[in-house]
């Protein structure tokens, strides 16, 4: 497929999603705004529609909550298909949410989209006024999510690392009851192959921890403590360090001095604590069960996301050495659990398959960490796996199935950033 070709039709994904001031992810699976894939698609639209990238973000940070949370859903409007809808989450916002947040890439999206922007005035005016909200949302994850000030924060809830399903949270899971949970119907498995969706079981622990969090009126201060899932993931730790960082530069310009300060101290302290999650056997980082205290030894895509993050140069190092032996067992990177692992499963959500917004992170991060190696590898897998497969939500790295949602956002929002970004010779 020609180059122009394939934006014309990612452009196309889009604009079917397209609600006007947010978009959906796909249509029936994910009929409402998601948090990081709103941030992403923006990346997508700044490509070719300015006004409505800064538009997706405004309408994403207009939902935050006082406490600085950016919530992972908003229910704009009502839809029966999707399970658990705003009545079993029960926030009592005015537009409802979930009660949880989700991987924190607006900083970087908002900071990428201001330094290659055309329209220079309204970069600087739609980053003024949202730099304050997220740099109040960052304030929140240290605040809530770090209460011993170990400078990595805790997820509380799968959902909320984006990767449910991961293979890292099945053993804390298993400290997540079942017992009380109610009869409910998913709805995800009517729009979705079951065999690329998270199973039964861990449906009932994620309502489960839902209805302890709502138990407690979603009050931020008492969530952490009482969560019996608190896991740390160096990806989205990852996420929320290189988010600060973009945060404090961008405010630096803007002459937010207050913001940049800030900013800059909590990115600081959250790269020096990443070093506690390196794994020198796997040569990748590892989650951390905060309940136990352990290294959780799953050799998943978070720990490679990490190079997200302002790592140590030699870390950088390191984690493209270990892309290059994940190259050996896979057709395509990046697997989001390596392949060699028992646990892997090529189509069940990130249990194994490839996510391109993953892999335009890690390559981003490889990029500037002066690691070029692996980088033409794993953008050309990208397009590989589109023109093969189709803009579906995620791909099976040996064979190219596509799984999950089709016709997604986010996808089509890569590839468009993708090939505006990265030069390829063919
Ligand atoms: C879902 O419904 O599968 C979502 O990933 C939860 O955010």
């Amino acid at each position: 497929m020609q180059k122009h070709e394939m934006i014309a039709h990612a452009r196309q994904v889009m604009a079917d999603n397209d609600r006007g001031t947010y978009t959906v992810p796909t249509h029936g699976l994910y009929p409402f705004q998601w948090n990081w894939d709103s941030a992403l698609s923006a990346l997508g639209f700044a490509q070719f529609d300015e006004p409505r990238a800064w538009t997706e973000i405004e309408t994403l940070l207009a939902h935050q909550w006082e406490d600085g949370m950016v919530p992972h859903i908003i229910f704009h409007t009502p839809d029966d298909g999707y399970f658990p809808g705003p009545e079993v989450w029960g926030t009592e916002r005015p537009v409802p949410t979930t009660g949880i947040t989700q991987p924190p890439v607006a900083g970087f999206a908002v900071a990428r989209i201001h330094a290659r922007a055309r329209d220079k005035a309204l970069a600087d005016t739609q980053a003024r006024a949202l730099l304050p909200r997220i740099h109040a949302w960052h304030q929140w994850f240290y605040r809530a999510r770090d209460p011993k000030g170990t400078g990595l924060v805790a997820l509380l809830h799968p959902w909320e690392s984006g990767r449910d399903n991961s293979v890292d949270w099945d053993a804390a899971f298993t400290r997540v009851p079942t017992e009380g949970v109610g009869e409910f119907t998913r709805r995800d498995t009517t729009h979705a192959n079951p065999a690329h969706r998270p199973t039964d079981e861990q449906y009932k622990r994620y309502i489960w921890l839902v209805k302890k969090f709502r138990s407690l009126g979603w009050d931020n201060s008492k969530l952490h403590d009482a969560s019996p899932f608190q896991v740390v993931d160096p990806g989205f730790n990852a996420i929320l360090i290189r988010a600060c960082q973009e945060v404090a530069e961008l405010a630096e310009r803007l002459d937010m001095p207050q913001i940049a300060a800030e900013s800059r101290v909590m990115a600081e302290a959250g790269v020096a604590a990443m070093e506690t999650l390196w794994n020198e056997d796997l040569g990748q980082y590892l989650c951390l069960d905060r309940t136990t205290g352990a290294q959780i030894d799953s050799p998943s895509i978070g720990g490679i996301l990490a190079v997200f993050a302002p790592i140590p140069k030699h870390r950088a190092a390191g984690i493209s050495a270990r892309l290059k032996v994940l190259a050996e067992s896979c057709e395509y990177l990046i697997p989001s659990h390596d392949p060699t692992a028992p646990e892997f499963e090529g189509l069940r959500y990130w249990r194994g398959p490839v996510w391109l917004i993953v892999n335009y992170m890690v390559a981003d991060g490889l990029a500037r960490a002066g690691e070029p190696e692996m980088i033409g590898r794993i953008m050309g897998d990208c397009l590989r796996l589109i023109e093969t497969s189709g803009f579906a939500e995620y791909h099976d790295p040996i064979t190219a199935d596509p799984c999950g949602g089709a016709h997604f956002t986010w996808t089509a929002a890569m590839i468009i950033e993708i090939l505006h970004s990265y030069d390829f010779a063919a």
